[in-house]
């Protein structure tokens, strides 16, 4: 037994994935699972002390690959395979020098993420935090129905403002389906910003003005996206390149009934520079799914103290069925890379 056992790929996963996708894993015989035994997130002296001698890992978003940790998984290590469609956690430099693969789970969350932001850029518009914590403070009866009490922005068109601008800073998959949910409120213009080193796509803009019937669907610079759109979905990568895109300059050129909606990572948006915003009236309100520094944010950080600051943690992707869909994309990754098959979902180093 001894014999087979060292024959078989380490494997380590950062956190049991349930039933369904555990035994995904556990049907292959040539891998030796290392499961991190707690219900929450991996413990790095637990990782660093395992990897050693592994040949994959499923990592979390959570989890930081850089090169300590492959230092210390050395030469064996074939594949980093992560639950996220995000993967600024992982060191590409790093395990593209090694010759990894590095997996992650795009297309799988694309439409609960969607859904998420366009219920932040309601919730925020609409005053739903501040509406649901009356009701359960039990105030309903002191508030009563007043003509103007806790109104908000509408989200879609009316007769008498007929023009709703809708802004992505990043313009993916993500973006497109935020896009395509909002069409039946009677937007009429999509604006986006996105990476300055991609060409412009005309021909996809052109194709998606048509497809939704809208006035526009324009590439626009960042100060404009600024100054035109009533919400704001910021839907691009983390990591140093987009590190404090919405900054106070960014913030300062919103309308004041603008809505921002943050459902990609914390360090795109300046929490300081947010907070200020939504105090001084720059803008109406925001809606977000991630903070920078989660999770810790406690009821003194200034974005909690914020009335017309809507914050869930870290949710977006959290539905039954995408999140097991996440995690079997990674369990097969993981696999593919291992055993020489295809990876579904490969990340380009
Ligand atoms: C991701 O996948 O990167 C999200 O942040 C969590 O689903």
């Amino acid at each position: 037994a001894s014999h087979l056992h060292s024959q078989r790929s380490k494997v380590v996963v950062c956190r049991n994935l349930g039933p369904d996708v555990m035994s995904i894993l556990e049907a292959r015989p040539e891998l030796d699972l290392v499961v991190w035994p707690q219900d929450s997130a991996c413990e790095r002296s637990w990782l660093m002390e395992n990897i050693s001698g592994a040949t994959g890992v499923i990592v979390m978003l959570t989890d930081k690959v850089n090169a300590e940790l492959l230092d210390k998984a050395g030469p064996s290590l074939k594949v980093v395979s992560t639950m996220s469609v995000g993967y600024e956690h992982i060191d590409l430099k790093e395990a593209a020098q090694r010759g990894l693969k590095v997996g992650y789970t795009p297309d799988v969350l694309t439409d609960a993420v969607a859904d998420l932001s366009v219920m932040l850029a309601l919730m925020a518009g609409r005053n739903g935090g501040t509406g649901v914590d009356l009701v359960q403070r039990g105030q309903w009866t002191s508030f009563s129905w007043a003509p103007f009490a806790l109104c908000g922005p509408q989200l879609s068109t009316t007769a008498t403002s007929p023009t709703r601008k809708i802004g992505f800073l990043g313009f993916g998959r993500i973006a497109q389906a935020t896009l395509a949910r909002l069409v039946p409120f009677g937007i009429t213009h999509c604006l986006y910003s996105s990476n300055p080193s991609s060409l412009p796509n005309h021909a996809r803009d052109a194709a998606l003005t048509k497809q939704h019937k809208l006035q526009a669907v324009s590439k626009v610079d960042i100060d404009e996206l600024a100054r035109e759109s009533d919400v704001l979905f910021v839907l691009a990568p983390g990591g140093s390149e987009t590190y404090h895109v919405v900054n106070e300059t960014l913030l300062r050129k919103m309308k004041r009934t603008s809505i921002l909606v943050n459902a990609s990572r914390g360090t795109l948006v300046d929490s300081d520079a947010l907070a200020k915003a939504l105090r001084e009236g720059w803008i109406w309100g925001a809606g977000l799914d991630v903070v920078e520094g989660e999770p810790n944010v406690t009821i003194d950080h200034p974005l909690v103290k914020e009335p017309r600051c809507v914050i869930v943690p870290h949710i977006a992707s959290a539905t039954l069925e995408t999140r097991v869909e996440m995690a079997t994309r990674a369990a097969q990754n993981l696999i593919g890379a291992i055993l020489g098959w295809e990876m579904p979902s490969q990340v380009d180093l």
